[in-house]
């Protein structure tokens, strides 16, 4: 395939694939499309090793690295939390029901010897060097790691990136993406100095706005003309795939198809849930990151969907609230029947009901590229001669 996308990256196939698995990055930049690697969750010291691996893994091949930075954030007015003053702003109502929901499902404590390492609890605080998660502070740091390495492409979620980010990515020669929700956000990013734009619709998995695929990615593609769209959301196979090119998208950035991919370090219980999946199994839920993100329905989500329970708190309090929880609930869920299998769950996308079958990441861009062609051949035969 050939198009701006395509010639910007030097890639075959302009299907771009977010993870945070190293090995999914790879076996998709392999395939001829671009892997990009989630670094939200990465100690400076992982981004380095992970890097480095994925070089090693894909030789001259190119591939991209993730931040989060989000544009509104609790405690931006005196320049960002510690963890630990984030710790002292939760309310203890909201405590006691984390405590209430591992009681009742009768998740285990962690082990002694193993302290808290999941996302959003000692990981990032390692991955911030002691700054909150999801925050400019932490993120600093692992985009100069990304810039030391032959990373071809820096993207950022939530909102406009922070003017450093940009700066530094295009002082570097590389280019720069960003998702956008509505078209409006879209301009902005392009007013910035965005290279590349992700039109991210409500189908999505992960953090998600209010608009569909169907209606954002035209709109956002006549909004930045002629800056370069990726269609983002719904996204996992090749007619929809032929769907947002249509609809004036350059490419595809996906998120979900990977987390059943053999490559992928998908919790064993969740994957396995994933594959059972149906498109009606997802919601955007606050429980998780205090942001609306689409996950898979579990008996987490229905706790804290319940009229008689809290609300979710902003970012970043409620991913710091969550993340000892979440981490014993995976320990714990690989027993068959236990509660903690019942509440197990992950971000994922309404493409989920797709999800049903066992394949690696390459096979997954193959049947997307052959699906493709099938689909556009499929149009041009409608076409009168
Ligand atoms: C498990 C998961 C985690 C995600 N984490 C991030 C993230 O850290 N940064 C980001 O820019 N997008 C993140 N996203 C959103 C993806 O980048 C992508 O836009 C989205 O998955 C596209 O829609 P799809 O899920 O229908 O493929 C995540 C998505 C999923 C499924």
């Amino acid at each position: 395939m050939r198009n701006t996308v395509t010639d910007l990256l030097g890639i075959e196939f302009p299907i771009f694939a977010f993870s945070h698995c190293r090995d999914v990055v790879a076996a998709v930049s392999k395939a001829g499309g671009l892997g990009v690697l989630g670094a939200v969750a990465h100690t400076p010291e992982q981004l380095e090793i992970d890097l480095a691996w994925i070089e090693a893994e894909i030789g001259d091949r190119p591939y991209g690295v993730d931040l989060i930075v989000p544009a509104k954030y609790a405690g931006d007015e005196s320049g960002g939390y510690s963890i630990e003053d984030i710790r002292q702003l939760i309310p203890a109502e909201h405590q006691e029901f984390v405590e209430d929901i591992l009681r009742r499902y009768e998740v285990p404590e962690l082990p002694a010897d193993e302290g808290d390492e999941g996302a959003g609890g000692r990981g990032l605080e390692r991955a911030g060097g002691g700054a909150a998660p999801f925050s400019a502070t932490a993120a600093g740091p692992q985009l100069e790691i990304a810039l030391a390495h032959r990373t071809a492409f820096v993207a950022n979620a939530l909102g406009p990136p922070p003017q450093f980010l940009i700066d530094r990515v295009k002082e570097e020669g590389r280019l720069v993406g960003a998702l956008a929700g509505k078209a409006v956000h879209a301009e902005r990013h392009v007013q910035a100095g965005v290279d590349i734009i992700i039109a991210q619709g409500y189908e999505a998995g992960g953090h998600t706005g209010e608009i569909g695929s169907m209606v954002l990615i035209p709109e956002v593609v006549d909004a930045v003309a002629p800056v370069p769209v990726l269609g983002a959301g719904g996204i996992g196979r090749g007619r929809q795939m032929a769907a947002a090119m249509a609809l004036g998208a350059q490419g595809v950035w996906c998120g979900s198809v990977w987390l059943t991919t053999d490559e992928a370090e998908t919790h064993p219980v969740v994957k396995e849930k994933m594959l059972h999946a149906t498109s009606a199994d997802t919601l955007r839920s606050r429980s998780l990151t205090g942001k609306h993100a689409r996950m898979l329905k579990s008996a987490w989500t229905e706790e804290w969907e319940r009229a008689d329970t809290p609300d979710p708190l902003g970012m970043p309090l409620q991913p710091i609230l969550t993340a000892v929880a979440q981490q014993r609930i995976s320990r714990a869920a690989f027993t068959a029947g236990s509660g903690a299998e019942k509440l197990a769950n992950y971000f994922v996308g309404q493409v989920v009901g797709t999800m049903n079958q066992r394949k690696s990441a390459r096979q997954v861009v193959f049947d997307m590229i052959d699906e493709f062609i099938e689909s556009a051949e499929q149009l041009a035969r409608q076409l009168e001669t």
